[in-house]
């Protein structure tokens, strides 16, 4: 069977998702998990974009062991020594670089002649690899380009040193048949192509990244682009868990396979969601609530009878077991601690015992604690504790006859701010005092809140996304309490803004 190299970019274009914004923390968390998966490519990120983004590339590329790690530079010197500083510490360092290609591209946005692209990519290719051995070229917009343009190009980077080329059909304007033509045209007409192997990175704008993906690599793709819960700019990239789960659930008639491990797909996609603030679609194919659930009588009794006869793959392939009730009051550091190493985890001494102090907390409100609440307590109080601005007490009332106030002590660290603010309805009141305290107003866009396991005294899982500046956060916050939750949630999406001005 075909290996195919599953190249996961998460980090970098599913970071680019609106709202999104990870710190170091969360993204060396989904790193690790995304090695323990058996990825084989991790694009850690853009290190050129920010200083947050470079200590974090430099961060997985110190602690990741087993991946390729990839960090994007556009075509030039700046992007590229940047890219290559925060890598080098990789077992397996690539720098991935890229310079837009079709017409409308180098008219419109790049204001250069072909020529002039074409000596850009060969340039910054042949100076990455003075670097790197391992370089991996974009032609941006790929999809989009003269095919003989693209040929030329792809020749002349070849020579240059890059040992990946990867054709990304940016805006999703790709069918599977136009775009598998295309590799096969690239795989005919490219005279050097047998030194370098065949990327695809498609985009999701028309709901094809994932077909137009696997055409691909039927017509010779060695390396395929995606993002898990299909993260990524608009409409996002190729699915992580579709691509996979399609390759090994038809392995019979692709004849491929890949190196992940199918059954971690449920919890780094969960991860992912929680890390992000991105939901997930009831249901999104593979990981959706749904997407195992069976509604109608007749698919209930035939699933009853034989499950191969409405499931063609089985819930445990992506790692989706029965709640179990795995922990409560009574339950020892040991019992919890070998609990995280089982969920995957790897926290260190001083996280576990947090973790430990949190969950006897969440013991004393919630009686049963299951496998969710473990994970969710670990992103939120452990992983993600790089806030500025914490939330000490607060005080609501509220009814149907009055107005809510709400007042609240938020402290830094050497600092506390107490407002009280009165709203409609709970919530509002307590959001306009936080603001208040921190005399910061925000644009709320969205607001949500689920519980994250059955029972009334479930976690609510609250999820913000605001608005400041022409910018957006996502804020998320988790408590027994939904106006604790939402509190918090908002004070997390408030506390990434402020991080985004200093
Ligand atoms: O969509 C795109 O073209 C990209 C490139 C940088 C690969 O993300
Ligand atoms: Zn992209």
């Amino acid at each position: 069977m075909r290996k195919i190299i599953i190249f996961d970019t998460t980090l970098r274009d599913g970071e680019q998702t609106p709202g999104v914004s990870l710190n170091k923390e969360e993204k060396v968390e989904i790193a690790k998990q995304l090695e323990a998966a058996g990825v084989d490519v991790i694009e850690a990120g853009f290190p050129i974009t920010s200083n947050g983004d470079f200590e974090a590339v430099s961060a997985i590329a110190k602690e990741i062991k087993n991946c390729t790690v990839a960090a994007l530079a556009r075509a030039n010197k700046k992007d590229i020594d940047r890219a290559w500083e925060a890598i080098q510490w990789a077992n397996k360092p690539r720098i991935h670089t890229f310079i837009a290609t079709s017409d409308i591209h180098m008219e419109f946005k790049l204001k250069m002649q072909p020529e002039e692209v074409l000596k850009k990519a060969k340039e910054m290719v042949a100076y990455a690899k003075s670097l790197c051995d391992d370089i991996e070229f974009s032609p941006e917009d790929g999809s989009r380009t003269r095919p003989e343009f693209l040929y030329e190009v792809l020749e002349t980077v070849i020579d240059a040193g890059a040992t990946v080329l990867n054709i990304p059909d940016t805006v999703g304007y790709s069918t599977p048949g136009e775009f598998g033509a295309f590799i096969k045209g690239i795989k005919e007409n490219v005279k050097n192509i047998d030194k370098a192997k065949i990327s695809v990175h498609c985009h999701n704008d028309l709901g094809l990244a994932v077909a137009n993906s696997l055409a691909a690599m039927e017509n010779g793709a060695d390396q395929i682009e995606c993002a898990v819960n299909g993260l990524g700019e608009r409409a996002g990239n190729a699915a992580l868990e579709e691509l996979v789960m399609a390759i090994n659930t038809r392995k019979d008639y692709f004849n491929c396979e890949t190196g992940v491990n199918t059954e971690r797909i449920h919890r780094l996609s969960s991860l992912t969601s929680r890390t992000t603030g991105v939901m997930i679609q009831p249901n999104k194919a593979i990981v959706g609530a749904n997407a195992f659930a069976h509604e109608s009588g007749i698919h209930q009794h035939g699933v009853l009878s034989n499950r191969m006869t409405y499931e063609i793959m089985t819930p445990e392939s992506i790692g989706l077991k029965d709640n179990v009730m795995v922990l409560g009051k009574h339950s020892g550091r040991h019992a919890f601690e070998d609990r995280i190493i089982e969920l995957g985890y790897s926290l260190d001494k001083e996280k576990i015992n947090e973790a430990f102090i949190k969950f006897k907390e969440l013991a004393d409100r919630k009686k049963q604690i299951l496998d969710e609440d473990i994970e969710a307590l670990i992103h939120e109080e452990v992983i993600e504790i790089n806030e500025k601005y914490i939330l000490k007490d607060f005080h609501t009332t509220t009814g149907n006859q009055i107005r809510s106030t709400s007042t609240v002590k938020v402290v830094s660290e050497d600092e506390i701010f107490e407002e009280a603010a009165i709203g409609d309805g709970p919530i509002n009141s307590i959001f306009r005092a936080i603001e208040r305290s921190l005399g910061e107003e925000m644009e709320l866009l969205d607001f949500s809140i689920k519980s994250i396991t059955a029972g009334r005294d479930a976690l609510g899982d609250v999820r913000v996304l605001v608005a400041k500046n022409g910018k957006k956060f996502v804020g998320k916050g988790i408590s027994t309490n939904i106006i604790e939750a939402s509190a918090r949630a908002y004070l997390n999406a408030i506390n990434k803004y402020k991080n985004s001005i200093e």
